[in-house]
């Protein structure tokens, strides 16, 4: 038998005019530099239907049209939350780390660092793990400030809690020295142990907005696998705020697929994916 109004079966999916996905993907533009490309459409209509819902709107040009009326709105997080991409892991590209290491024993301090783009923590948990290890005092010489746009990571990147899955790329050792095991209904997880956790602040920093920190103050950046959602204007714009914020000899961590060689005279190539800025 013919299965009756069987349209009535099929989800609805929602959609985006594209006069509205267009609008949405300036907003991101503007607002966090991010590029929105276009296989990102049913995405973007699923989201915005749904912030739209909770902020009791009722379609998304009304919430386009309520963020750009509403420039210091807290929805602005939740909008550009939902569209960076947070992938990270524990000591990614595992030859920085010997680098970072290296390089800090040469250093006078304090070190100061700076993981400008630390997504859920991986990253900067790293950074002081490799620190921890190679310098003799580096609870006292080193201080690292951890920031993200995605206000979320960051809340997650606080908290510190990973499932045993995601802590893999840790030696053993340092997984005992650095993280408590969950038990009972916590088992599976492990948190990082207070001599991690307190060695960074972390932070909600916009790679492209207008505030940036003082000039001569960072001996490390590492802002890695990042500038690939931006445009090359954006990424040369940064770049430039970085070599201002470092200090003399100073390097910066750039991601696997990252090459600032052609962007900048402000950086020169020193090894793999590590720049030393130039003055
Ligand atoms: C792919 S993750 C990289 C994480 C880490 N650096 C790594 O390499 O493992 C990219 C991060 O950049 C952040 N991001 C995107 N746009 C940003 C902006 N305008 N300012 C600061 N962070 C941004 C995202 O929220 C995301 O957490």
């Amino acid at each position: 038998m013919l299965v009756p109004h069987f349209q009535m079966l099929i989800p609805e999916q929602p959609e985006v005019e594209s006069s509205d996905f267009e609008h949405a993907a300036r907003l991101l533009k503007h607002r966090a530099g991010i590029a929105l490309g276009r296989h990102k459409r049913e995405m973007t209509a699923r989201v915005l239907t749904v912030r739209a819902g909770k902020l009791g709107l009722t379609c998304i040009s009304e919430y386009l049209a309520f963020l750009e009326s509403n420039l210091s709105s807290p929805e602005w997080n939740a909008f550009v939350n939902a569209f960076t991409i947070n992938h990270t892991a524990f000591f990614r590209e595992p030859h920085h780390f010997e680098v970072l290491s290296e390089y800090a024993r040469t250093r006078r301090k304090p070190l100061n660092v700076w993981c400008a783009a630390a997504s859920t923590g991986e990253e900067p948990y790293s950074i002081v793990m490799a620190l921890l290890e190679s310098l003799p005092r580096a609870e006292t010489d080193v201080s690292v400030w951890a920031t993200d746009i995605d206000t979320q990571a960051i809340g997650r990147a606080v908290r510190g809690i990973y499932s045993l899955e995601r802590l893999k790329p840790i030696p053993e050792l340092y997984l005992k020295k650095y993280f408590y095991r969950g038990r009972g209904s916590k088992i599976g997880l492990a948190r990082v142990k207070p001599v991690l956790h307190d060695m960074i602040r972390f932070g909600q920093f916009n790679l492209v907005s207008k505030a940036w920190p003082e000039e001569n103050k960072f001996d490390v950046v590492f802002c890695r696998n990042t500038m690939i959602y931006f445009d090359k204007r954006t990424q040369v714009n940064i770049l430039e705020h970085f070599a201002a914020v470092m200090k003399k000899g100073g390097v910066l961590f750039a991601g696997h697929s990252e090459n600032f060689t052609y962007l900048t005279k402000s950086f020169q190539l020193r090894g793999q994916t590590v720049y030393t800025v130039v003055r």
